[in-house]
């Protein structure tokens, strides 16, 4: 017997979240699914994923890029063209599915579906309790925060956070959610992240406060808090650490840069919070422990503005501030109340979670990281 380097329970142990992802993905019998991997992806989370791809009876096919530097790059011409003629493209740390111009066209020309899996694409975050938690809880959470946001036209909306924010908005057109995988239908045309669990006003309208800010996606934590001032959806002053002028650099001389296209908060208990990471993991925005605010160009959220400027990348820019530890309030009804989300309190998610196991722990927070 030679040796054998590979353990062959590796794989039994990534096989549920893989299979979760499969399945928040909404892939089906007979669709043809476009692995995109970074070249520096796990070997093993890849084969996870085929497998789980296999079993739900579709077709993969495997392209591989380099990996980028931070989050989202166009990728090249024949991987573009492959995200346009899949049915999913399920992107596993190629960071080609999202804030590209090459996604839009698959999104919304060719109709396909695009999932993210959270970076870096380690067998951590196929194992962690995230990827892990049951779809079933998922979605009566989902089901129970769509029915408190989505308000009439109009309504207030109100965030605060221990550090500081302290904004009004307001419901527009009664629009809100992220995409249909979070309510357990991912449909052609969407963009999702897993494990998800992420919500929010896409764009809320007549946004106006002080926006207190701990972290941001691209630079990770702060180095002090960053604040905005917001007046109607414009963000008219901002103040903090050296962040300042690199935000400035991104979005001065652009049109609508300095627009708030989305106020979101994160639905999944189990998700991992780490502010230690740069960037910060996407995950981190799925947790109710965070909420974050987006500006710049809405087109992803299928919103009603686009950034305009003079070169290429300015068509999805697109920044998220983050804070820990929100309030949030929809026509005066509490929707997260220090990090904790309501609907995880009731009855109804209780008897759900019961059936995966003990519902305090199913349920439970992952602490926060600093
Ligand atoms: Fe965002």
């Amino acid at each position: 017997m030679g040796e054998c380097a590979v353990n062959p329970h590796d794989i039994a142990e990534l096989m549920p979240g893989a299979l979760n992802y499969a399945e928040f993905a909404g892939v089906g019998p007979g669709e043809q699914v476009l692995l995109a991997a970074s070249t520096e992806a796990d070997p093993l989370v890849v084969q996870a994923i085929l497998a789980a791809v296999a079993a739900k009876g579709a077709s993969p096919t495997v392209c591989y890029v380099p990996p980028t530097k931070g989050y989202f790059s166009e990728p090249p011409p024949p991987l573009a063209e492959a995200m346009a003629a899949a049915d999913t493209i399920l992107d596993v740390g190629a960071f080609v599915v999202g804030h590209t111009e090459a996604c839009l066209r698959a999104l919304f020309e060719y109709a396909s579906k695009g999932i993210i899996l959270c970076p870096p694409p380690t067998p951590a975050v196929l194992k962690s309790k995230g990827a892990r938690f049951p779809a079933e809880v998922h979605h009566v959470i989902s089901k129970l925060v769509f029915a408190q946001c989505q308000k009439p036209d109009g309504s207030l909306i109100h965030v605060t956070s221990a550090a500081g924010t302290d904004i009004t908005a307001e419901v527009w057109r009664s629009k809100c959610g992220h995409g249909a995988a979070e309510m357990g239908v991912a449909a052609p045309g969407d963009f999702w992240v897993f494990p998800g669990g992420c919500f929010g006003f896409l764009p809320p309208r007549n946004v106006n406060g002080t926006a207190v800010f701990e972290a941001f996606t691209g630079y990770g934590r702060t180095s002090e808090p960053t604040v905005f001032t917001i007046r109607d959806s414009l963000i008219v002053d901002i103040q903090g650490g050296w962040e300042v002028a690199a935000i400035h650099q991104r979005i001065d001389g652009v049109k609508n840069g300095n627009w708030i296209c989305e106020i979101m908060f994160g639905l999944n208990p189990a998700n991992d919070v780490d502010m230690s990471v740069t960037p910060l993991s996407l995950q981190a925005e799925r947790s109710p422990q965070t909420l974050h605010i987006g500006l710049g160009d809405g087109t992803l959220n299928v919103g009603p503005r686009r950034a305009q400027g003079h070169t290429r990348q300015w068509k999805v820019l697109h920044q998220d501030g983050f804070m820990l530890y929100p309030t949030l309030t929809v026509g005066g009804e509490s929707v997260i109340e220090r990090g904790r989300l309501a609907a995880i309190e009731t009855e109804e998610v209780h008897r759900v979670a019961a059936k995966y196991g003990d519902p305090a722990e199913v349920l439970s927070y992952t602490p926060v990281r600093m």
